[in-house]
């Protein structure tokens, strides 16, 4: 076992770094890992076993559920349950919050928002999927813990990850100092450290958007499209288009090797389709904290203000220069979409 350092014996080593309840938030690590895993199981055998296709139900967003939609939810809540650390499990797959009322979880200091099949569309076809998490401190000191405790800023994270059930399977996660990923093996059934401090190239040369929807794109992006279709020996342009359509896929290729991942605002989804508590928030957290940007195109993802579960967001997210470089055209073509008053820039100058 030399030279390997599993998921387990690495957050116990780092829980010292936590300014709080040290032994509760790796509990709770690594009970996310242990649902992962069981998930991880379905999907790798998932053409053999019942679990393609559609559950024929939809979820309050308006989208189909998927039977390893449901699956993985399912998982998720009864890791968080079992293990007692967490009192309300928000997911995109519930119309409202789940609370977990066992006289141990009550009290429980944390809330998980979790995706937990992202990439659904994916499922069925063998490519890439992913779950992804966000972890809580409570706010609320009495009574039973309320939504109100769950709608707090991204830039209140303690935790955030995500698992990609790739063609290995991985789990990337910070708790605010720094990235770290672990590679599943199979063959001993634990994550292995194998991408320690994980940092996202300042620049890069992958764009990663559903250009489908290029004639409802806000102005400032179709400019950006633009720009990175033009050749230009000096800045490497032009740049290379990767989109496979599951969020995780996208922004963990492009955290590895430097790139922009877009889901503005468009006609169809006026606020952007992505949602900042399961997907925005932790994904924002996630690049940050590996030195890269996410902003939904104006304001930085971390300081937006959620007032409801399921809200959804526009987001511009990866390598800095890149998103810097959209977040200009943006600002230039595409300003009266701009409801907030604070920009990135001003919030990055201010802090
Ligand atoms: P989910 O499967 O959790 O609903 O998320 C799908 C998301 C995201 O992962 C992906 O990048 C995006 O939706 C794809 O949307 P389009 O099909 O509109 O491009
Ligand atoms: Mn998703
Ligand atoms: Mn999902």
């Amino acid at each position: 076992m030399s030279g390997i350092k599993t998921l387990g014996q690495f957050i116990i080593e780092k829980q010292a770094d936590f300014s709080y309840a040290k032994g509760e938030l790796s509990r709770l690590l690594r009970d996310i890992g242990i649902a992962a895993k069981i998930v991880n199981r379905e999907v790798n055998k998932a053409g053999l076993v019942d679990i393609l296709g559609d559950a024929g139900t939809i979820n309050i967003q308006g989208e189909g559920q998927k039977k390893l939609d449901v699956f993985a939810n399912i998982q998720f809540i009864s890791a968080l349950t079992s293990g007692g650390e967490c009192c309300i499990v928000a997911t995109e797959e519930e119309d409202e919050i789940v609370r977990i009322d066992s006289p141990v979880s009550k009290n429980a200091k944390y809330i998980v928002c979790i995706d937990p099949l992202d990439g659904s569309s994916n499922i069925d076809c063998n490519v890439a999927v992913g779950t992804i998490f966000s972890i809580y401190r409570r706010q609320s000191v009495e009574g039973e813990a309320t939504l109100a405790d769950v709608l707090q800023k991204g830039t209140q994270q303690v935790a955030a990850g995500y698992v990609i059930y790739g063609s290995s399977t991985m789990m990337v996660y910070t708790t605010g100092k720094g990235v770290n990923g672990f590679t599943l093996d199979p063959s001993i059934g634990e994550f292995c450290l194998s991408h320690p401090n994980m940092t996202i190239p300042d620049g890069g040369n992958i764009y990663s958007l559903n250009e489908g929807n290029y004639v409802h794109f806000p102005e400032g992006v179709k400019k950006y499209l633009k720009y990175v279709q033009v050749h230009d020996e000096e800045t490497n342009r032009p740049y290379t288009s990767r989109y496979i359509g599951s969020m995780v896929g996208d922004i963990h290729r492009n955290l590895i090797k430097g790139g922009i991942y877009i889901y503005p605002t468009t006609a169809k989804s006026p606020n952007g389709k992505l949602r900042l508590l399961y997907e925005c928030n932790p994904m924002a957290f996630i690049v940050e904290q590996a030195g890269g940007v996410a902003s939904d195109g104006f304001n930085r993802i971390l300081e937006i203000e959620p007032t409801e579960l399921h809200q959804r967001s526009s987001i511009f997210i990866g390598s800095k220069e890149m998103v810097n470089m959209a977040e200009g055209m943006m600002a230039e073509f595409s300003a009266e979409k701009n409801v907030n008053t604070v920009t990135t820039q001003n919030l990055k100058q201010v802090g």
